[in-house]
Order: C-alpha cells, then structure tokens, then sequence
C-alpha cells in the first residue's frame, strides 16, 4: 500500500474548522504512514483546548498505545511530578506527540515489544496532526520534550544538551499559522531519560529546572484562559 508513496497524515485530517474532538476522531482512522498496522491504536493529544502550554512528546510508548492516553506510563509519572515541583498545573497543559502510534521492535525470543525512535519520514507523515494541534490550541508556551520533538520543530541540528532550558524563539519551519500567539519554545530533555539514567537525581532537577522557565513565562497569566 505504501509502496513508492510518500508518507502523509494530510488525506486523514479533517476540515480547518474541526476542533479537538472532531480531530481526535479523525486521527483514529489515520493511516498516513505504516505505523498504525502494528500498533493498537491512534494516541492523539490529551488536554484542554485552552491550554497555555503544549508539551511535546515523542510518541506513546507501550502502555499509552494500550491505553489509548498520553503519558500514561513511567514517562508520565515523573512528567506529572516535574510539573507539579515547577508549579505547573497539568490542567493548563495540553499534550500531543510527535508521532501518533506506537513504533517498537519486539527482539527475537522475546515478547515485550521496545520502543523504537520514529524515523524522519514518520515523523514528517505525522506533522499535519501536530500543525493542526497548534493552530486550534494555540498555546503560549510550546516545550519540545526530548530530541526527537525538539527536531520536529527545531530541525535536525538541534541538541538537547545546547538549547534546552532557554526561551527560543517560534521557529518558522514549523508551518503555516501554526505559532500564532506562541511566545516561545523550550525544549528539555525527555522525561523518560530520568528513569535511565544512574544517578536519576539530577536529571530529574534539570528537567524541573527547564520547566520552570516555562512557569516563569506564564507567571503572568495564571489560570484558564477564557479566549
Ligand atoms: N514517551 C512519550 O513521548 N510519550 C508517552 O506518552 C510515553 C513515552
Ligand atoms: Fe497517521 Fe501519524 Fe499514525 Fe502515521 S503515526 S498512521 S501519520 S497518526
């Protein structure tokens, strides 16, 4: 079916006047690239539609593609907790990925299925939803957790470890009217690298640390927004 085509979420998106819900139904039948074909289903952002934050995963892992929510998971549990330790309301926060759909390798011998990096093309296949994520919640803060939504936005030269904690600006490749409002980007590193890491306690302190700025960017403006 894929053969020779390009990969491309676009045929699957519905009109520009559709809203969250209408999209989150939409994105259930998508089949822009391969990788709805082994995965159980479309994880599409979870939050409300006036939040001022977008955080930026990669894709669901294992237990969001079972559940069929974002951050679901470990990932989830220490994204919960840096948020709240930065003063961060979950309920101002609105959380897509990258990609929609679960991508693992199950090694041979073995029955639990590895989560594995999207590639360039599935990640290019996937940006509409991502787009039209933007463009209806428009937040005022975008944070791109880990390297690959950081490339996602920033582009392939970006690294975690060299622009992470910083307010950069709205980076105009990420397509049509879809930074309208946005005051900024941070990036920082993804959640699931904390649980990796050896000595987990300072990892979890800089990712604390880099949403923290994200709090400071809307000190200001506290609260639901009513528009
Ligand atoms: N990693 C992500 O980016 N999102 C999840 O929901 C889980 C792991
Ligand atoms: Fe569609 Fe994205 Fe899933 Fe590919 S990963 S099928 S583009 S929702």
């Amino acid at each position: 079916m894929y053969e020779g085509r390009q990969y491309d979420a676009t045929p699957f998106l519905p009109g520009r006047r559709a809203r969250l819900p209408g999209m989150r139904k939409a994105a259930a039948g998508c089949q822009g690239c391969p990788l709805h074909r082994d995965a159980t289903q479309t994880v599409f952002g979870d939050g409300r539609a006036s939040a001022c934050v977008m955080l930026i995963g990669e894709q669901p892992g294992d237990q969001e593609d079972l559940q069929g929510r974002p951050f679901v998971g470990p990932a989830g549990t220490v994204l919960m907790r840096a948020l709240g330790d930065a003063g961060i309301d979950p309920e101002q926060t609105y959380v897509p990925h990258v990609v929609n759909h679960f991508t693992f390798t199950v090694p041979e011998g073995r029955k639990r299925r590895i989560h594995k990096a999207p590639s360039l093309r599935e990640t290019t296949a996937c940006r509409p939803w991502l787009v039209a994520d933007l463009r209806v919640v428009a937040p005022e803060v975008v944070v791109a957790l880990g390297a690959t939504a950081g490339k996602a936005l920033l582009g392939p030269s970006f690294r975690v470890t060299e622009q992470r904690g910083a307010l950069l600006p709205w980076p105009d490749r990420v397509g049509a009217d879809s930074g309208d409002g946005v005051r900024g980007l941070i990036a920082t590193i993804h959640p699931s690298a904390v649980p990796r890491a050896e000595d987990r306690e300072p990892v979890y302190r800089g990712l604390v640390a880099d949403l923290r700025v994200v709090a400071e960017v809307i000190d200001d403006r506290r609260g639901t927004r009513t528009t």
